[in-house]
C-alpha cells in the first residue's frame, strides 16, 4: 500500500509562490525593477508540485515557461502582486515570498510618455507595502517563507526580517557570490526560523535547493502539530 502521507507530504496543501522582479511603471515606455530572474520561484513551485501541492504561481516575469501542473497569474507590479496574494491568504497553507519586490515605486505614473528636456529629471519614489510583513499580521495559521538578498551580515539582517515580517523562515542569500541569488543557476541559501539554529545548504542548483527549502519547511509544519 502506498503510504501517501509519505510520498506526498504537501497533498492536498494549497501554496502559493510569488516570483521574479516586480515592474513598477514610470509611463507607458519605462519601468523600475531589479535583477530576479524568478528561477528560484519556478523551482520551488515544481518542488511543490512534486511534493503533491496544489501551488499557485503568482509571477512578474513573463520570461520562464510555467511549469507543468501549476497555476500561474502574471501580475507586473507590487500593488499587482499585493491584491492577487492577499486575495487568496485566507485560503492557503503556505506562502512562499521568493518574488523580489519593489520597495518603491514612482509617486506618479504618466500616462503618456515622458519626453526629455534639457533640464535634469527628479523621479519621486513612494514606499509599496510589505507583502510579507502583511500576511505576518494577517496569518491565522498559514506557513509563511520569506526571502533575504543581502550583500553583508547575512545572518544579522535574515534574523531581523524574521522577527520584523512575523515569518516562519527567512531563507537568506549572499548575492554578492557569483554562483548565488539573483539570475544565476545556482544557489547557496541559510535557513533561519525562530528557536531553531540556520540550516546551511551548500551550493546546489536551484530545483534542489527548492527540494531542501521544502523539506525544512514540512518538518516545522509537522512540530506544530505534534
Ligand atoms: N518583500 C515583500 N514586499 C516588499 C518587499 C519585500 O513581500 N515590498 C518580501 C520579499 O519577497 C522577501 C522578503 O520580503 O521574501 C525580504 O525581502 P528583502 O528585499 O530582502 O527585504 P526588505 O524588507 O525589502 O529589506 P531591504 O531590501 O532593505 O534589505
Ligand atoms: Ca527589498
Amino acid at each position: 500500500v502506498l503510504n501517501n502521507a509519505k510520498e506526498l507530504p504537501l497533498k492536498g496543501k494549497k501554496v502559493l509562490i510569488t516570483a521574479g522582479g516586480t515592474k513598477e511603471r514610470i509611463d507607458p515606455v519605462r519601468f523600475i525593477s531589479n535583477d530576479s530572474s524568478g528561477k528560484m520561484g519556478y523551482s520551488l513551485a515544481k518542488a511543490a508540485r512534486d511534493l503533491g501541492a496544489e501551488v499557485k504561481l503568482v509571477t512578474a516575469t513573463n520570461l520562464l515557461p510555467i511549469p507543468f501542473g501549476v497555476e500561474s497569474i502574471y501580475v507586473q507590479s507590487s500593488e499587482e502582486m499585493e491584491s492577487e496574494v492577499l486575495d487568496k491568504f485566507h485560503n492557503l497553507d503556505m506562502v512562499i515570498m521568493a518574488a523580489a519586490v519593489s520597495d518603491y515605486r514612482p509617486k506618479t505614473q504618466a500616462n503618456v510618455k515622458i519626453k526629455k528636456t534639457n533640464e535634469d529629471l527628479t523621479l519621486v519614489l513612494e514606499k509599496t507595502t510589505d507583502i510579507l510583513a502583511e500576511l505576518g499580521k494577517r496569518k491565522t495559521g498559514q506557513f509563511l517563507i520569506g526571502f533575504a538578498a543581502e550583500t553583508n551580515d547575512v545572518e544579522h539582517y535574515a534574523l531581523d526580517k524574521l522577527k520584523r515580517k512575523n515569518a516562519d523562515m527567512i531563507v537568506a542569500n549572499d548575492v554578492s557570490k557569483e554562483y548565488a541569488g539573483f539570475n544565476k543557476e545556482t544557489n547557496e541559501v541559510t535557513i533561519f526560523q525562530a528557536d531553531k539554529e540556520p540550516i546551511q545548504i551548500s551550493v546546489r542548483s536551484k530545483d534542489l535547493i527548492a527540494e531542501e527549502i521544502l523539506y525544512a519547511a514540512i518538518d516545522s509544519m509537522h512540530d506544530d502539530v505534534d
